[in-house]
């Protein structure tokens, strides 16, 4: 069967604290192709990993994260003593040793991501073929391809994909990403004849992750990426 792309959903998201250096780490030490993580911009403006726009549930703070400046969050536990990390401290940790997915969580994150991605490629070891960045916001998704179109984009769904054929023909991306709770096999079919690959989001149960890969799916995001991995 096909070799399909493994993603550590927020890093190794079940092993260690989401969106933390920690997670991404652990992510790398498992051998997974990629990293997925989730970037928002705070009020002085760096780009900061985190997913939710309330700090509560992670950090057990009050307030949202865009009205925080960055020593505020910096000073915040994001579980086990991790701190949020910025795009910039996580690209410099990794090093390009791991691909990267980098998801617009945020309206206007997407010129902020790209001048980080950009000075990353211009100062360190990455690439642009060791990104791939994702959005449920399209017109963050379009800035971003704008900006650095060498990086491909994937489209990001959480229900039913809309507008696919426009959305092809405006930004050329390489992939989409579906709901596992929602993904079907016509949609599975459609992607692949408009050229795309195809990954599902979140897959943590490895019968389900080779059903799907039997469908034809290219790849999964999964807290736990060593589980949906080929024992050789
Ligand atoms: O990018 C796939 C997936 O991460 C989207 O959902 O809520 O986990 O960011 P969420
Ligand atoms: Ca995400």
């Amino acid at each position: 069967m096909h070799k399909t792309l493994i993603i550590a959903h927020r890093g190794a998201s079940g092993y260690e604290p989401e969106n933390t250096l920690a997670a991404f780490r652990a992510a790398e030490a498992l051998h997974a192709d990629a990293i997925e993580c989730d970037v928002q911009v705070c009020r002085s403006g760096e780009v900061v990993i985190f997913h939710d726009r309330k700090l509560k549930r992670i950090t057990g703070a009050k307030g949202k994260l865009k009205r925080k400046k960055l020593p505020q969050l910096l000073s915040l536990d994001a579980g086990k003593g991790e701190h949020i990390p910025t795009l910039k401290e996580t690209l410099d940790m990794l090093d390009a040793r791991i691909d990267m997915n980098i998801e617009l969580k945020s309206k206007r994150s997407a010129l902020p991501a790209a001048q980080v991605v950009r000075n990353s490629i211009r100062t360190g070891h990455w690439k642009a073929a060791n990104f791939f960045v994702s959005s449920f916001y399209f017109r963050e998704l379009r800035r971003f391809h704008e900006a650095v179109p060498e990086i491909p984009v994937s489209l990001l769904y959480e229900k039913r994909p809309r507008h696919l054929k426009r959305r092809i023909h405006l930004l050329k991306p390489s992939a989409v990403h579906l709901n596992a709770k929602a993904v079907k096999d016509k949609w599975i079919e459609t992607a692949h004849g408009l050229g795309l690959k195809v990954y599902v989001w979140t897959v943590d149960d490895p019968a389900l992750a080779e059903t799907l890969r039997a469908k034809g799916v290219d790849g999964f995001f999964s807290n736990y990426p060593d589980r949906l991995m080929k024992k050789k």
